[in-house]
């Protein structure tokens, strides 16, 4: 028998997602009901928005998962979902279905970080193994995170104004590219050139910390006094130059952490930054030069942005533990690691 059948909520930001999983690695199921299409028209997230859409949404999507995963509420063992970070308003919907569900079936309870949860994604590829170093690169977050065992975290770098994909989504909206814009800035970087000047902010500073606004403020200018001159903008030239810059820094600060931290036996990348293709290609490349014998992790892209399989991979964790909450949990907007 299985150790742990666990339901797992996602609502914290603009996917409603729920997921079976067992012993917090098998994904009986992972559905992900993304809002993308109503927030592309305002060009970003809009809470009331994303909050409305959610509670459209849960019912279906919970028994969706139930059905695809050929699964009773009887069966499972523990509700989970998202206590935070994430949108007042969103984290609620999935709060409250979780404990209304944990409530009328007599299931514990538990709350999940969602940051842990991009890093547990990585349990779907392979086991973790301690120490292990992980690269959260999201919309909200770009932090460096060592873990010596299961559930303990020290977050050793982080951003200190823009996270890595919050920047690429604003220079991609200068570009007039949709949003999300990552994944379009991405394929126009693969088709241009690195010919444009962007600063590479905190390279050279000895922390582990990152900054991505001063490079968001660079391509502005360039944007900007173009459009004075008359000017064209070579569109895929900027954005191959913001992403050399961007993943530049990003490769550079890990290889610093795994300098400082030389017990590490696991790398992750993790957050929806990790389907970014330069990214992977220098991270990979730079791992097989210097630190040959790390085994480098990334999930696949559909569980590198935000899913509920990776919640339920960090609750297995919890419930191990009997670590539950009760019927008051609450939504945590600034949650941290
Ligand atoms: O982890 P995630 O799904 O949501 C948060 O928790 O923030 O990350 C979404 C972010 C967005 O900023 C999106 O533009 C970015 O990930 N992203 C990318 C790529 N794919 C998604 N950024 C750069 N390159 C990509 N290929
Ligand atoms: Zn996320």
């Amino acid at each position: 028998a299985a150790e742990s059948l666990i339901l797992a909520i996602e609502s914290s930001c603009d996917e409603t997602s729920v997921a079976i999983i067992e012993d917090g690695r098998n994904i009986r199921s992972n559905v992900v009901a993304s809002q993308v299409k109503s927030h592309m028209r305002f060009g970003g997230v809009v809470p009331e928005v994303a909050s409305r859409h959610h509670v459209e949404q849960i019912t279906q999507v919970i028994d969706l998962a139930l059905r695809e995963a050929n699964v009773s509420l009887a069966d499972v063992d523990a509700v989970a979902v998202t206590e935070g970070p994430g949108l007042v308003g969103s984290l609620l919907v999935g709060i409250t279905a979780a404990k209304t569900l944990a409530f009328a079936h007599n299931k514990p309870l538990i709350g999940v970080n969602h940051l842990a949860g991009h890093i547990y994604a990585g349990q779907f590829m392979a086991e973790m193994k301690f120490p292990l170093l992980a690269l959260i690169a999201s919309g909200g977050h770009t932090e460096l995170v060592y873990m010596s065992d299961h559930l303990n975290f020290e977050v050793i770098g982080e951003t200190q104004d823009d996270a890595v994909g919050e920047a690429y989504d604003k220079v991609g909206r200068i570009l007039d590219l949709p949003y999300p814009a990552g994944k379009y800035m991405d394929q126009l970087a693969q088709e241009g050139e690195a010919t444009y000047d962007i600063p590479r902010g905190m390279i050279h500073e000895e922390n582990l910390n990152f900054s991505f606004s001063g490079m968001k403020s660079a391509v502005m200018n360039l944007v900007h006094n173009a459009k004075q001159r008359g000017d064209t903008i070579h569109k895929s030239n900027l954005a191959a130059s913001f992403q050399e810059a961007a993943v530049e820094v990003l490769v550079k600060k890990t290889s610093d952490a795994l300098k400082l931290y030389p017990d590490v036996q696991q790398f992750i990348l993790a957050g929806g930054v990790a389907a970014n293709s330069g990214l992977r290609q220098g991270l990979q490349a730079m791992l097989k030069a210097d630190f040959p014998k790390l085994q480098l992790i990334i999930p696949d892209l559909k569980l590198c942005g935000d899913n509920a399989a990776m919640i339920g991979a960090t609750a297995h964790q919890h419930y191990l533990r009997k670590d539950f909450a009760s019927l008051a949990l609450n939504a945590r907007p600034g949650l941290m690691l």
